[in-house]
């Protein structure tokens, strides 16, 4: 959805990182945010809502099937919903542009209306397997027309009123669990999605938080199984969306490397699903406080004080993956300049994100001279115990916000110049990120 025309950059850091920044609104809570407020009757506020390119491109759809959606003046986000069964058949295509979340989520909520809709995407999303919700989505009644592979452009054809499922998500997938339960939500009955390992859970939350019936009990196995009654009725809500930690990774990475750094993140959201960077990077040797931890929008909240600190490779564990499934491009980049071997597996996720993660990241790592070896389903990389990586070389983003921003980071410790060949994809999470970066004393060129 970003201009055809890319935007190189690098970035450097003259001297050490300092200030105080506040990043944008998490991603996942406002796409959210706009979807359930559009299935309750009645007005929606919501503040602090991620204006970035995927979340703008849930706003239209969920306008395309009528919600009545405004930004004031003030920032401010109205939302008038057209209640659960509601939706309405959208005019033409909706364009998801590079964002997997709101296809996947939109797919689960037009399954289970009346409704027929053509979802649409840019290259990179166009090469994401859709199959993981189709396949459940599919057992409620909902027919659907995919490209090879279960790929974009794809049509839906909902199924109303939709047959409960009770599945259990063969891939740890916040999205597959998320569009079940939007299917759920308009579906008579019980929908039961069993998630043997835990993935962010805002969909729970916010779901009960409009007023939706969920229970989430545990198996004997300790999976989660997450029971939801349909044909719910949504009350609208006052949303306050906080910040997104996924964001702040970056400007948290770069402060911990750059020599002398001292930088506060305010609002970070530390749910405990989404927090696993922090905990992985103190087991290395970071020095992160969280300051006045407090509660916002029903999500809890820090302020992240970060200073530059020597880091030391360890063995991941898989297990921490989900917690911080997007978080890992960037440990990369920690990893590149701790001292010893940072391992980590688990992570076949990572090669069906906005590109191959894994791939990408060891190709344009090794490019500006660190030492990687690439895993099917991970890396192991060799850091340089703090010396800058060489750098010269040009990294081709791929489509891809966060493989942009990791190599902007690794600029910042490299000799040579690191040229991002495009940073047009970093609006599509994180908008701010170069005025952020320089706020704090980096240089982008
Ligand atoms: C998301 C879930 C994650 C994550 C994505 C946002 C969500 O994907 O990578 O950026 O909002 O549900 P999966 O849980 O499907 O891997």
């Amino acid at each position: 959805m970003h201009a055809a025309a890319p935007s190189p950059s690098s970035f450097s850091a003259p001297g050490a990182l300092r200030g105080r920044i506040r990043v944008p609104g998490d991603k996942s809570i406002s796409h959210r945010s706009l979807m359930l407020s559009a299935l309750a009757v009645g007005e929606s506020r919501v503040s602090g809502l991620l204006e970035g390119e995927d979340v703008l491109a849930t706003a239209a759809a969920m306008r395309a099937m009528g919600a009545d959606i405004v930004r004031g003046d003030d920032g401010l986000w109205r939302i008038h919903g057209v209640g659960v069964g509601g939706l309405l058949q959208p005019g033409q295509a909706l364009d998801m542009g590079n964002s997997g979340t709101s296809t996947r989520l939109l797919m689960g909520l037009v399954a289970s209306h009346p409704i027929t809709a053509t979802f649409i995407g840019d290259a990179s999303l166009s090469k994401r397997p859709m199959g993981r919700v189709i396949e459940p989505l599919g057992l409620m009644g909902a027919e659907f027309t995919a490209s090879p592979g279960g790929r974009l452009p794809l049509m839906v054809r909902g199924l109303c009123p939709a047959v409960p499922l009770e599945y259990r998500l063969p891939v740890a997938s916040a999205q597959v669990k998320s569009a079940i339960l939007l299917a759920g939500l308009n579906t008579p009955g019980t929908t039961r999605v069993i998630e043997p390992v835990p993935t962010r859970d805002h969909s729970e939350r916010m779901l009960r938080g409009f007023g939706a019936a969920l229970e989430v009990t545990e198996d004997d196995d300790g999976a989660r199984i997450i029971a939801l009654t349909g044909e719910a009725e949504l009350r609208p809500q006052a949303i306050t969306v906080p910040g997104d930690p996924s964001s702040a990774a970056f400007p948290l990475v770069a402060a911990l490397l750059v020599p002398g750094s001292d930088v506060v993140i305010e609002n970070v959201g530390i749910n405990e699903t989404r927090a696993g960077l922090i905990g992985v990077l103190r087991e290395m040797g970071a020095d992160i406080a969280l300051l006045h931890e407090r509660v916002v929008g029903g999500e809890p909240v820090a302020d992240l004080h970060v200073r530059h600190s020597p880091l030391s490779g360890i063995e991941v564990p898989p297990s921490v993956a989900p917690s911080m499934i997007d978080e890992f491009p960037i440990l990369f980049v920690a990893s590149a300049l701790a001292s010893g071997r940072t391992v980590m597996r688990g992570l076949d996720e990572l090669r069906v994100k906005e590109s191959d993660r894994i791939a990408v990241m060891a190709e344009g790592l090794s490019a500006i001279g660190a030492r990687v070896e690439e895993l099917p389903d991970g890396m192991v990389i060799e850091g340089t115990g703090g010396d800058p990586l060489a750098g010269g070389a040009t990294i081709a983003a791929n489509l891809d916000h966060r493989i942009a921003m990791s190599f902007a980071v690794a600029g910042l410790v490299s000799r040579q110049p690191v040229i991002v060949d495009d940073m047009a994809p970093v609006a599509t999470s994180f908008p701010q990120f170069t005025t952020l970066m320089t706020s704090l004393g980096a240089e982008a060129a």
